[in-house]
């Protein structure tokens, strides 16, 4: 039997995306973002990506059918981001999504934005291994998961007590006077610094704190670190080294995700490890999980950069595995849910 062909659209924060996958083929990944015009608010503003989702929404939609030669009338089911992230966001796509399931007939999967990140390694790699730990890292996302079935069978291990990863790199960014998104160009000023330059802290690797938190992040210290560290040089009428804080602050960071992400593959004796979220794209995080993964004996399996940030193909691989799974179609009357936690995986 053919994997049925689907069409995932995503729209939890200010990137429209329409994929279509057929079980782990990618046909098609259109993605239209507004990240221009929060820039200068310096994040982003939930009314203004609403917006920008409903002129987008169908013109993406047109593209990502024309790209894979496919007639909506082919498709065998619709699957959207249910939550979490913005809910004036998230309406546009699950109206889009209820209206289409309802003029073509077809299945609605109202899916978790979290598992698209973490299942839309696939479309790179085939099938997941089974368990798998997942290191799920995003603007609003930090979190430790065991994986036994992407449809069906997700638990949290840990996730952060403050900021998320991809946050803190926004607003370090912020306060360095570097543009929005932080994480890409903190990435590129790192590349240009010494990592040992400044020594900011690691968060919740204390002994005291792995008791209680041992799959946990915190990356809220480490921003104020950074903060007063570069107001004390500008109070001082010293020039701020850019790179080297950027490169040190992105080392404090990546440490962390990778030394806790071999240690919960340890701890659950499990022997694959899968990273996705936005600052899956980092460069220093990838090479510096591949290193400590192959030290410790772990399988990494990275999707290539262009798939950690937010698409639509990664929704529609969830919606695919969920159908594949016998999991019920969601209600044509599916509210979205701005907080929905990572253990629902359809809604
Ligand atoms: O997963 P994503 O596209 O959206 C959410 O679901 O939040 O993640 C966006 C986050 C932003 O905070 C952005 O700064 C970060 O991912 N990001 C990166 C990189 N590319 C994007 N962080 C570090 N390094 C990168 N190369
Ligand atoms: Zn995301």
């Amino acid at each position: 039997m053919t994997a049925p062909l689907v069409l995932g659209i995503e729209s939890s924060c200010d990137e429209t995306g329409v994929g279509i996958v057929r079980g782990t083929e990618l046909l098609a990944n259109q993605v239209a973002s507004s990240v221009d015009l929060h820039a200068r608010f310096g994040g982003v503003v939930p009314e203004v990506a609403s917006r920008a989702h409903l002129e987008a929404m169908l013109p993406t939609l047109a593209r990502a059918c024309e790209d894979a030669e496919v007639d909506l009338s082919e498709v065998d089911g619709i699957a959207v981001t249910a939550g979490p992230g913005l809910v004036s966001a998230l309406v546009v796509g699950v109206a889009t999504a209820k209206a289409l399931a309802v003029a073509l007939n077809k299945p609605l999967y109202g899916v978790n934005h979290l598992i698209g990140h973490v299942a839309v390694d696939v479309l790179d790699h085939g099938p997941l291994p089974s368990p798998a730990i997942a290191l799920l890292v995003s603007g609003g996302h930090s979190s430790l998961l065991r994986v036994d079935d992407i449809a069906t069978s997700v638990r949290e291990l840990g996730s952060t007590i403050d900021d998320a990863a991809g946050e803190a790199y926004d607003k370090v960014a912020r306060l360095l006077g570097l543009p929005y998104p932080g994480g890409p160009v903190i990435d590129k000023a790192a590349a240009l610094g010494n990592p040992r330059a400044i020594a900011f802290p690691r968060g919740l690797t204390a002994t005291k704190d792995l008791a209680k938190h041992r799959f946990d992040f915190s990356f809220s210290g480490l921003k104020t670190a950074v903060a007063r560290w570069v107001e004390t040089r500008r109070r001082d009428g010293e020039d701020v080294p850019i790179n080297d804080v950027a490169a040190s602050f992105q080392e404090a960071v990546c440490d962390v995700l990778t030394a806790k992400a071999i240690a919960a593959c340890e701890a659950e004796g499990i022997g694959d490890l899968l990273i996705g979220g936005g600052v899956a794209a980092n460069s220093r995080l990838r090479s510096l999980l591949e290193e400590r993964a192959t030290a410790a004996g772990i399988r990494l399996r990275r999707p290539r950069p262009g798939l950690c940030t937010d698409n639509g193909a990664m929704i529609a691989v969830v919606g695919g595995a969920a159908m594949v799974a016998g999991v019920r179609p969601s209600s044509l009357d599916i509210g979205v849910d701005s907080g929905l936690p990572v253990s629902t995986i359809v809604v």
